[in-house]
């Protein structure tokens, strides 16, 4: 098997509280790899440290602890000028559509500017790809020459998919791509972003707190909780048969898109708000809101164990407590 693409070992991302009395634990020791080809998915209750995560991979934060590597090689340890190289490789989209638009350049502008900015080949061939780009992303021509105000948020999100497409990346994090989005377009995109991997060879880091879309379109699934990884395992597995209470209780919560036999018979009410990431519970930091708690999980964090091939689980008595639904 080829390297993985990316390789996080024991990441952590700390800030400093607003008074900087107190330290965000935003990504606090998390490890795992995502393997070429694959939509490597990131579930998690808004405040679990996806978004950093996210931005952690794609050198737009530096760990304050751990490593991120790109292929096999740690992207802080290159000179600057081949770490700016390097990281063309590594791109990001974010919720927002506006955020890398610039309301007074044209659509052909935008897309063809992290082009511009490599300098590399003539203005031509740049206008040339950046015109490619917006018809494989389904738009008409015409568009090159409007602005983003003129401009739906779904075809806003195809001209932010084009521009990154324009310099070939191997990796895009995807961070809440479709969450800003009208319900009825969503389906659309995601099959946009499904087809474009196909066509280019892409991996994703695709980051929701939508299990319904992240079922959807990826092939592993890490349930992120707090700044942990709760529960990492392939896609229909996790979403069959959940190992750990948080992951059942996002199931089980889940509206519409997930069929029937995917969903938790019962209901599970999570209690309370997540608990502040400068302080998380002692033991097992879901226990202030686990309806499996019990003593030990107050005194003792639990291991990541491989419970079963490929899926891995950090509950003292995952595999045995399914079925600790609430009504
Ligand atoms: N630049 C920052 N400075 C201070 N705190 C931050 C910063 N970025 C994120 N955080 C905090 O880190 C935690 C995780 O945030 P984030 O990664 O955005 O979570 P998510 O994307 O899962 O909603 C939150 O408590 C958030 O307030
Ligand atoms: S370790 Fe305990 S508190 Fe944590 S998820 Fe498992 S049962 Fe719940
Ligand atoms: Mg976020």
């Amino acid at each position: 098997m080829s390297a993985p693409i990316v390789s996080v070992e024991n990441l952590r991302i700390r800030f400093p509280t607003q008074d900087k009395r107190e330290t965000v634990k935003a990504v606090d020791g998390i490890s795992f790899a995502i393997e070429p080809g694959e939509t490597f998915g990131v579930i998690g209750e808004s405040g679990s440290g996806k978004s950093t995560l996210g931005r952690a991979v794609v050198c737009l934060l530096k760990p304050s602890d751990g490593r991120v590597l790109h292929g096999d090689t740690d992207p802080y340890t290159l000179p600057a000028a081949e770490l700016r190289r390097r990281r063309r490789a590594y791109q990001i989209i974010f919720q927002d559509p506006n955020a890398a638009l610039n309301p007074r350049m044209t659509i052909l502008d935008s897309i063809r500017e992290p082009l511009d900015i490599l300098g590399e080949v003539p203005r031509a061939e740049r206008n040339r790809r950046a015109l490619e780009m917006l018809d494989r992303v389904g738009l008409r021509s015409d568009f090159a020459a409007r602005y983003p105000h003129e401009l739906s948020g779904g075809q806003k999100q195809r001209i932010n998919i084009a521009r990154v497409l324009t310099v070939r990346p191997r990796l895009v994090v995807c961070d809440e791509v479709v969450a800003a989005l009208d319900v009825s377009i969503r389906a659309d995109i995601l099959n946009l972003f499904a087809g474009l991997q196909r066509e280019f060879g892409l991996t994703y880091l695709f980051i929701t707190h939508d299990l319904g879309v992240v079922s959807h379109i990826s092939s592993r699934i890490a349930v992120m909780y707090l700044g942990r990884f709760m529960e990492l395992g392939p896609a229909e597995a996790l979403v069959r048969q959940p190992l750990h209470p948080y992951t059942e209780a996002l199931l089980s919560a889940e509206p519409i898109p997930l069929p029937a036999a995917m969903r938790g018979a019962r209901r599970i009410l999570l209690r309370g708000e997540i608990p502040s990431p400068t302080d998380p519970p002692s033991g097992c930091r879901f226990r202030t809101r686990c309806p499996a708690a019990r003593a030990v999980c107050a005194t003792d964090e639990p291991e990541w164990r491989e419970l079963n091939p490929g899926h891995f689980v950090a509950c003292h008595f995952a595999g045995t407590v399914t079925g600790t639904a609430v009504q």
